[in-house]
């Protein structure tokens, strides 16, 4: 039987808001969040153990990163089984167990689909390589050499890989190059091919009638490319010593216009099921950004993610900017969405440092729209340091020592003091934050003065305050370190106050005579101190 009705296929009545709209994502990398079976690695089992720690932090939602089987070359984003679960995380019965174990928490989950690409050991790719007249040939996407000046052979076009170096495999068995626009062990699926795109949806009715609450969309900007493959243009900004995937622009290669066909489709077999939630990864910028919402009548995702806050420098100025020209391109169906940090991105107080790692969490929890939290981010984790012979993101090790490196942003949860900071009995797949003695969960608990305090004060109050949720957003005054800002209903009026500087500031005037909620910082004090963010409440 299918998990919904005639009657919920309708969705959501226009009067009646989804829970997404006020909720928050919990983003969990699984190989990182709890082991259970003591191989290093976290798996289901694990987080099932931890899903009180997500309840009561107080979130809505976990988004999952990819849990199906995989050779790990990009550590899951590499698929050889998207209907599977790959036993290093756990079985499906595992997978069953977690997500009703969610569910009676009142969690929702989320999982992570990639539909550009597969492993190239998925068995799609093994007979798509296996001859040229395969049925599933067309599956990939396959072209022959150029041939250079002097004979020699040359890649179908000048497209670069986002990990470096073309983007094109020559594979020697059939005579062809086939594309990846990541590693070479991750060949581009063919959208324009009916029956694997057919094949595509069917993956998610599989989790969709599992019970699986909807998906993060992994580069869903890539998924379909410009008829013909014409070379991507120069990027005129691009100097060596940055990703060598900026020396081109993707204008052929990303953000065309059937892949907006796509996810509209995508959208509509989500919808089919009721209250399913979209998100997609796309980074561009906002106008092109804005287009991922659809239209009115035909919607695309429901949130394509703004990482408009992880890409540009940190100060009130500029990131009173963002937020307006962010909330100015959204369209009037849009709902706006926010994110600090992720397993992809430098984590936010290694970046910022902690005392304004505490301000980003009480300006992500605060702003309009449905926040990302990245597991961790709540406890504030720093640099971690890797050794030479620890890294293992092959972004890294494909274009080392510039800065690349994602694995800081994915080490183990530290728990509690005990071996390996609770995480596993045997050898951490990753080095463990430096400080994970004093800086971990079971240490924070408690403490007001902490960031996992701070994250669930923010949370409780976001849950309490309607203003909060669905309240609208007015820019006061952003002078020097300050950004301040409204949120509000017909009945309630927050005004938070943030300084992103380390002297203290005049309270914003609008302020005045409010009811002070919150602070990031402990006591209190008639300015503004460096550092800290303010909620207060007016009434009348
Ligand atoms: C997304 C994922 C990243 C992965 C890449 C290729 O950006 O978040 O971790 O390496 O896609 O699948
Ligand atoms: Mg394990």
């Amino acid at each position: 039987m299918l998990a919904h009705s005639a009657g919920e296929m309708a969705g959501v009545s226009k009067d009646q808001h989804p829970w997404w709209e006020t909720g928050v994502v919990y983003q969990v990398y699984p190989r990182s969040f709890q082991d259970s079976d003591g191989d290093g690695v976290g798996d289901l089992a694990g987080l099932e153990r931890r899903l009180d720690y997500i309840a009561e932090l107080g979130v809505d939602a976990i988004w999952l990163s990819p849990v199906f089987p995989s050779p790990m070359v990009d550590f899951g984003y590499d698929i050889a089984d998207y209907c599977g679960i790959d036993p290093l995380f756990g079985t499906m019965e595992d997978f069953d167990r977690l997500i009703a174990a969610a569910h009676a928490r009142g969690l929702k989950l989320l999982l992570d689909f990639v539909p550009n690409h597969s492993s190239d050991q998925h068995p799609w790719f093994l007979e798509s390589r296996s001859s040229r007249d395969n049925p599933k040939r067309d599956w990939y996407i396959w072209r022959d050499a150029r041939i250079g000046p002097d004979g020699e052979r040359l890649p179908p076009n000048n497209w670069v890989s986002d990990f470096g170096g073309s983007a094109w495999e020559w594979d020697e068995a059939t005579g062809q190059y086939y594309l990846h626009a990541m590693l070479p062990q991750q060949p581009d699926l063919n959208w324009r091919n009916a029956e694997l795109k057919a094949a595509m949806l069917d993956v998610l009715r599989f989790w969709f009638d599992r019970g699986v609450d909807g998906f993060r969309i992994d580069v869903l900007w890539h998924i379909v490319k410009a008829e013909g493959l014409p070379d991507n243009p120069p990027n005129p900004h691009w100097q060596p010593g940055v990703n060598e995937r900026d020396r081109l622009l993707q204008l052929h290669s990303t953000d065309q216009p059937e892949a907006h066909a796509i996810s509209a489709e995508i959208r509509a077999l989500a919808d089919s099921y009721g209250d399913r939630l979209l998100v997609g990864e796309i980074v561009l910028p906002n106008d092109r950004l804005a287009r991922w919402h659809g239209t009115a009548e035909a919607p695309q995702v429901h949130l394509p993610f703004n990482f408009c806050l992880l890409e540009n420098s940190w100060n009130a100025e500029t990131v009173g900017r963002l937020i307006d020209e962010y909330e100015t391109s959204l369209p009037a169906w849009g709902w706006p969405n926010w994110v600090l940090g992720s397993h992809d991105a430098p984590r936010i107080a290694a970046r910022i440092g902690e005392a304004q790692a505490r301000v980003a969490m009480m300006l992500l929890l605060t702003l309009r729209g449905t926040p990302t939290l990245y597991q961790g981010d709540e406890l504030a984790i720093g640099t971690v340091p890797i050794p030479a012979d620890k890294v293992r993101d092959p972004r890294e090790l494909r274009q080392p020592g510039i800065g690349l490196g994602r694995d800081p942003s994915r080490t183990p949860m530290p728990w509690d003091n005990s071996l390996n900071a609770g995480f596993t009995t045997g050898e951490p797949w990753l080095p463990l934050n430096p400080n994970w003695k004093s800086r971990n969960v079971a240490a924070q608990n408690g403490d007001p003065g902490s960031m996992l305090e701070l994250t669930r004060a923010l949370l409780r109050l976001r849950r309490a305050e309607a203003a909060l949720g669905r309240g609208e957003y007015r820019s006061l005054q952003c002078r020097e370190a300050l950004l301040a800002y409204e949120r509000c209903t017909a009945d309630s009026r927050l005004v938070v106050a943030l300084n992103f500087g380390e002297e203290a500031t005049e309270m914003p005037a609008q302020a005045a005579g409010g009811e002070r909620l919150l602070s990031t910082l402990p006591g209190s004090s008639e300015q503004l101190r460096g550092n800290e963010g303010v909620i207060w409440q007016l009434r009348g």
